[in-house]
């Protein structure tokens, strides 16, 4: 993860200060003109079944997920593409890989990008991405970098989130087969669930040599280049109206979330996109109410970790060939970067296990309210015979 360069240095000072120059003026009340999908606020016992919710939180810093993530993964480096890739077989989401030959400044590398969806037949979808590749380096012991926060952590929080999740969504789909979905007021699930999640993991984020436009973000550049010429098929309900050109790939994503530079102790989340305020609001507000309800250890001075104002301009990572194809964007990212950017102390050291554990409950808050599933409903051991009988009895 690199700021975007410029090339004389007094530019990228200029550029640099203008990147972190938030807006003056606070952010008007603006949820109602670009919300696209209604989040459905849980209650407070919700939000405690949902952080008692398998898998349990982490017991240290390099075990489980983390413990597989945090080796160098630069370069045709297979050993970390093959462990996710038997995560979400075990959870059995669709797996699709987009291998691809990029040319970089030290030659030719084969890179792929991970992509999994829960329900592939769902017209549209959230997705939430993260790089894993680690930034390459020529020599020892510069080449022992290992990344944790940039983007092990990350990649480790989403398969955190989709184990949590999959039964949830399981229990949903079910429900919605047997004609049983939830409908009440405001709340028809066989709707909500035509918005289905999607993790992207994308291969070369990093710059081989300076971060530039042709060396970064290779993995990114091929997938929204590819999904750009994928067009969706005359049955896809987003194609009733003959546009053109005509709905791609691209159309079907409501929002691209992206994480990085996440998991030492400090974060300091900002909006960078008038369009997504809204959606750096709920997740605000579902670390508020989870410090609220004291479900989260806050270490010292970490109360606030996401900023009131909007950030003028940005930071140049995987997001960028989306956003420039009007793919709506939020970018979930700490800035400052963490103080271990980019140097060898960058490794399990630099991660700490509250916040950590802070940012799967926020996860896990923030994707139920958007995908409206609610994990006591979900997550009711109660059998339909069982519910006949109370239904019957009571
Ligand atoms: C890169 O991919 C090509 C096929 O596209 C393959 O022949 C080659 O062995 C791969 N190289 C490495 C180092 O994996
Ligand atoms: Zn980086």
């Amino acid at each position: 993860m690199t700021r975007l360069r410029t090339p004389s240095f007094p530019l990228l000072l200029l550029a640099l200060l203008l990147y972190l120059l938030p807006v003056i003026a606070r952010r008007e009340d603006e949820e109602s003109k670009y919300q696209k999908r209604d989040f459905h606020t849980l209650s407070n016992e919700d939000i405690r079944t949902l952080v008692e919710s398998e898998p349990p939180q982490w017991n240290s810093v390099d075990e489980g997920h983390l413990g597989k993530l945090l080796i160098p993964r630069a370069c045709e480096f297979t050993l970390v593409q093959n462990y996710i890739s038997s995560v979400f077989t075990k959870l059995g989401w669709h797996e699709e890989k987009t291998p691809f030959r990029g040319a970089t400044p030290i030659g030719d590398i084969n890179f792929t990008n991970l992509i999994y969806t829960f329900d592939p037949s769902a017209p549209r979808k959230i997705i939430l991405a993260a790089h894993f590749d680690s930034k390459w380096f020529p020599d020892f012991p510069a080449n022992q970098f290992i990344g944790a926060t940039d983007s092990a952590a990350p990649v480790a929080m989403i398969l955190d989130l989709a184990e949590f999740l999959t039964p949830l969504l399981e229990k949903r789909k079910e429900r919605i087969r047997s004609g049983q979905g939830i409908l009440k007021k405001d709340f028809d699930e066989e709707e909500v669930a035509e918005t289905t999640i999607q993790i992207v993991l994308f291969d070369g984020e990093e710059a081989f040599k300076d971060w530039t436009s042709t060396d970064s973000i290779y993995g990114a550049r091929h997938l929204a280049e590819l999904w750009q010429s994928t067009y969706l098929p005359s049955s896809h309900p987003l194609n009733k109206r003959r546009l053109s050109p005509p709905p791609s790939v691209l159309n079907t994503i409501d929002h691209l979330v992206l994480l990085d530079l996440l998991g030492n102790k400090h974060s300091m989340i900002y909006s960078y996109f008038r369009e997504t305020d809204w959606l750096h609001s709920k997740m605000k507000f579902a670390d508020e109410r989870l410090q609220h309800e004291g479900l989260v250890e806050v270490e010292k001075n970490e109360k606030e970790w996401f900023g009131d104002m909007r950030m003028r301009g940005g930071i140049g990572d995987d997001h960028l060939p989306f956003l420039h194809r009007g793919v709506s964007i939020f970018h979930v990212i700490s800035n400052p970067f963490p103080k271990v950017w980019h140097t060898l102390a960058d490794d399990a050291s630099a991660l700490s296990l509250p916040a950590l554990r802070r940012w799967n409950r926020i996860l896990r808050v923030f994707s139920c309210e958007y995908l409206g599933l609610e994990p006591s409903t979900a997550n009711a051991k109660r059998t339909n015979d069982e519910l006949v009988r109370i239904y019957l009895f009571s």
